[in-house]
């Protein structure tokens, strides 16, 4: 029976502590804190958690166009609070649960690779595993910006955005990504106001340039106010609050802030784990890995975060499932096209593919069909019809290259987008599916349509959005 040592359990490293288990592998886990990594304990889990009462607020507080009338409805923070830690303690609790099924041994404190074969683990007592392979899957952490002013209580990341101990009044955001965006909707939506600095000229840039300009208006409207091509460079307190030195244009502007909440990235978590004992190669902090997710040093393996491939939970938990299969003697497939982008916005966004900056960049020929969700029912019901999808075919083939989406059930529905470019469709087979009424789905299907200028459900010339 091999044995796998696994550093790291979140994601990345639990799922591919069950999988090895499956394939029946004697396992073992080491975890210095708890299981479930950043995305269960401080990351998605609490703040999908936490943005769901916020969307229930804003439907409740303006929700006279629905027709519900309510009072006196507040914010009980240390309750949205104990909730959020609910669904995570229940979660964690979970997993703990399915490792223990599965008959993972968890070694509790900090793993360092020894040798290609063994690993320290430094937690109550000290003890040494050695195993056949060892895969690592430590995970990131929050960078850090060095200006003046960083060390302020209230200059904050995500996880301590997370446990405020009240709704705040204001709040500066400094990175317009993926975490700016979904916490600038979160604290907007209880009522703060929220300004977000980005020093690119585009929000969200990864994202389809169409559909990132349709979340910043739609969050703009909601009251969030987006600087772009902006740069921090100092935080001062000024009157019991912060105030933020931003250059805009070229001027600078004093932004006054509540919090600061510094949101530029994360990079991966590789320090002091014995990269440089064993000789394992990095790239500016990434573990370098093969195809496999094999390190230069044969048997060891490297998963999410921390080889910085794709820093998301479903693409390290991909990963994990991959390289334990590979590493075990068995054939994995990790189709990295079908890897979906979620933002928790509200509506939301779901990505997955190709952008079309990126289609245009690659000199492909491709065709676009966009489908507005005002020509859509239950996006009417539900959002008053915000939003789009938008199809990128291939122009020869009409093989989708990727879809993009801003709207409800935005994160569920891309779900159809990706197993459509896994099975290589093109928009004639998502045309002939036969979409579910009403349902926000069907606009996959009219956006399909579009590409060829044929939507049912608007009318042919008629301007989009
Ligand atoms: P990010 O890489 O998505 O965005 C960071 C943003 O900060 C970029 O737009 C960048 O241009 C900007 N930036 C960098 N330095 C700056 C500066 N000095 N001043 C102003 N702007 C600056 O990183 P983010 O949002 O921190 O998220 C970290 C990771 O976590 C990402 O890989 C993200 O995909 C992942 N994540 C995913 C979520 C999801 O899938 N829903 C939710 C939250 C995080």
């Amino acid at each position: 029976m091999k044995k796998v040592i696994i550093m790291g359990g979140g994601p990345g490293g639990y799922v591919a502590a069950i999988r090895a288990a499956q394939l029946g592998a004697e396992v073992h886990l080491v975890e210095s804190e708890k299981i479930g990594g950043t995305c269960l304990n401080v990351g998605c889990i609490p703040t999908k958690a936490v943005l769901h009462t916020a969307e229930l607020y804003q439907a409740v507080t303006k929700g006279a166009g629905l027709g519900l009338l309510a009072d006196n409805i507040r914010v009980d923070w240390p309750m949205v609070m104990r909730r959020k830690q609910q669904v995570v303690r229940r979660l964690v609790g979970g997993v703990d649960g399915l490792l223990k099924a599965n008959k993972v041994t968890v070694h509790k404190g900090k793993g360092v690779l020894l040798d290609p074969h063994t690993v320290e683990v430094q937690g109550a007592e000290t003890e040494k595993i050695s195993g056949d392979i060892i895969l690592l899957a430590t995970g990131s952490e929050s960078v850090k910006l060095n200006f003046p002013g960083a060390d302020f209580p209230a200059v904050i990341d995500s996880a301590a955005a997370l446990s405020l101990d009240k709704v705040p009044k204001s709040m500066m955001i400094v990175g317009g990504g993926v975490i700016g965006v979904e916490f600038a909707a979160m604290f907007s939506a209880f009522g703060a106001k929220v300004t977000v600095v980005e020093m690119l000229p585009q929000i969200l840039p990864p994202i389809d340039g169409e559909i990132a300009g349709l979340v910043r208006k739609e969050l703009t409207q909601l009251g969030v106010q987006f600087f772009t091509d902006a740069r921090l460079t100092e935080v001062a307190a000024q009157d019991g609050e912060l105030c933020a030195k931003v250059v805009i244009d070229g001027v600078t502007q004093a932004l006054p802030g509540e919090f600061v909440l510094v949101a530029v990235g994360r990079r991966a978590r590789t320090a002091g784990i014995g990269l440089e004992t064993v000789g394992i190669a990095t790239e500016r902090g990434k573990i370098k890995v093969d195809a496999n997710f094999m390190t230069n040093v044969p048997g060891v393996y490297a998963v999410g975060d921390c080889n910085g491939i794709m820093m998301l939970a479903h693409a390290a938990s991909a990963q994990g499932i991959a390289a334990v299969e590979h590493a075990l003697g068995h054939e994995a497939v990790y189709a990295a096209n079908t890897i979906p982008s979620c933002i928790y916005t509200s509506p939301e966004v779901g990505g997955v593919g190709m952008t079309e900056e990126q289609a245009k960049a690659a000199g492909m020929e491709y065709h676009v069909g966009r489908f507005p969700l005002a020509g859509n029912g239950k996006a009417m019901i539900e959002c008053g019809g915000t939003g789009m999808v938008k199809i990128i075919a291939g122009a020869q083939y009409g093989e989708i290259l990727g879809v993009h989406i801003f709207g409800p059930r935005a994160t569920d529905m891309i779900a159809e987008a990706a197993l459509a470019i896994r099975m290589e469709a093109t928009v004639n087979e998502i045309i002939s599916t036969i979409h579910a009424h009403p349902t926000v789905s069907e606009a996959m299907g009219e956006a399909a349509l579009a590409v060829t200028g044929q939507a049912i459900h608007w009318p042919p010339g008629l301007k989009l959005g």
